[in-house]
């Protein structure tokens, strides 16, 4: 049975690929920080017990902060595959908290590399890389794309993406990085843009809210479905090479289009809910987003299947659902 250690494991894509891993026979180890309140709602229907002698799915506390936490994990788990999704992952709060986000992101990035060396283990490593890295460069983005970051988060993206390739290059590590476009899902993280408004139009059909403050509706991203894209995580770590990949639908839509589907399908005129709140906007926006994910079709037959319009109908549709009515 392999085994696999997972940072981020709380996380919407944490929590989809330890489906994925576990369906595909794996012990899955994955790594949670304290916290004040109850952070692992998005796993809760995977836990199993401590007193099951056999179990696939164990947490351990771990922060990557704390490199001693994560030297320990690795020598005790011994994993055969390393995924690190693991960050400090919004975008527009890593303004206000650019040191500990390079802290977690990039550092984090470079203590579970250099322990995996110290270990002496031969485990497979992915690094979860961000089409943000991409900033201001023109899309269609490639594997090829110079990376121009415009914000403390995608900084500390691109110092851990070049810390993977000088690991893989200087140490002969096994070690990826996809280099994901956006991707959503129900599990989506509140504060992100296309779960915010899916979650609004559920309060404002039931009463519990009667505006939407939103930032800038001119951004254009390339919104793919997150299950999707951790079959794509998969399948790089399964394939022959270590090598980087973009993971795209190559479909861009503005933040407004979103908006607009959205309440089109609760047939409400967004116009007279959504108000504009420059406290959203960003001190510097990345304008435009969409990939070319040609090399992962070619190389490991990946290829998105659901559509713009199918996402926002499942974000959608969820959170409906969630409060008792349905599309
Ligand atoms: P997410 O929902 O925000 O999850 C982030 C995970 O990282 C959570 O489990 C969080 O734990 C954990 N984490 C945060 N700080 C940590 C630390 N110091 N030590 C250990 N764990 C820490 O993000 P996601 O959307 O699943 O994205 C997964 C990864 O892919 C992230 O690295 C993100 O930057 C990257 N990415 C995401 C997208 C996207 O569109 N979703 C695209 C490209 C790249 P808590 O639950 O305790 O906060
Ligand atoms: N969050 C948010 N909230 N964004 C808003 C809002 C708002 O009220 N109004 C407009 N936006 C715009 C942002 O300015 C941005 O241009 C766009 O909506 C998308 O914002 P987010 O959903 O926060 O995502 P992101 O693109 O900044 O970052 C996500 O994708 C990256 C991959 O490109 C995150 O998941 C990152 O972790 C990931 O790396």
């Amino acid at each position: 049975m392999k085994k696999a250690l997972l940072f981020g494991a709380t996380g919407q894509d944490g929590s989809f690929l330890a489906e994925l891993l576990l369906s595909k026979g794996y012990e899955v180890h994955g790594v949670i920080r304290r916290s004040s309140s109850f952070n692992t709602a998005r796993i809760e229907h995977l836990y199993q017990d401590p007193s099951i002698a056999d179990r696939t799915f164990v947490l351990h506390y771990g922060d990557l902060t704390d490199g001693s936490s994560l030297s320990r994990l690795i020598r005790t788990v011994k994993p055969d595959e390393i995924y690190n999704l693991g960050a400090m992952s919004h975008v527009k709060v890593s303004f206000e908290t650019p040191e500990y986000t390079c802290d977690a992101n990039a550092m984090g990035t470079l203590r579970v590399l250099e322990a995996i060396r110290e270990s002496g283990l031969l485990c497979k490593y992915y690094q979860a890389s961000s089409s943000e890295m991409f900033g201001d460069s023109p899309p269609k983005q490639n594997e090829d794309t110079p990376f121009r970051p415009r914000s403390p988060y995608a900084v500390s993206k691109v110092a851990a993406y070049w810390m993977v390739k000088n690991y893989r290059e200087s140490y002969g590590i096994f070690a990826c990085n996809g280099i994901l476009h956006n991707h959503e899902s129900s599990r989506r993280g509140e504060t992100f843009v296309t779960r915010k408004i899916t979650k609004a139009i559920a309060n404002i059909m039931t009463g519990q809210q009667d505006k939407l403050l939103l930032g800038n509706l001119d951004a254009q991203r390339d919104w793919g479905y997150a299950p999707e894209y951790c079959d794509a995580i998969y399948r790089m770590m399964q394939h022959d090479t270590p090598d980087d990949f973009v993971i795209a639908t190559g479909e861009m839509h503005s933040v407004r289009e979103f908006v607009e589907l959205a309440f089109s399908l609760v047939d409400l005129d967004w116009s007279k809910y959504v108000v504009i709140d420059p406290r959203y906007f960003r001190p510097t926006e990345v304008d435009a987003l969409c990939g070319d994910a040609s090399k992962a079709k070619k190389l490991l037959g990946w290829e998105p299947k659901t559509t713009f319009q199918e996402l926002v109908r499942i974000m959608l549709q969820h959170d409906l659902r969630s409060v008792g009515l349905s599309l």
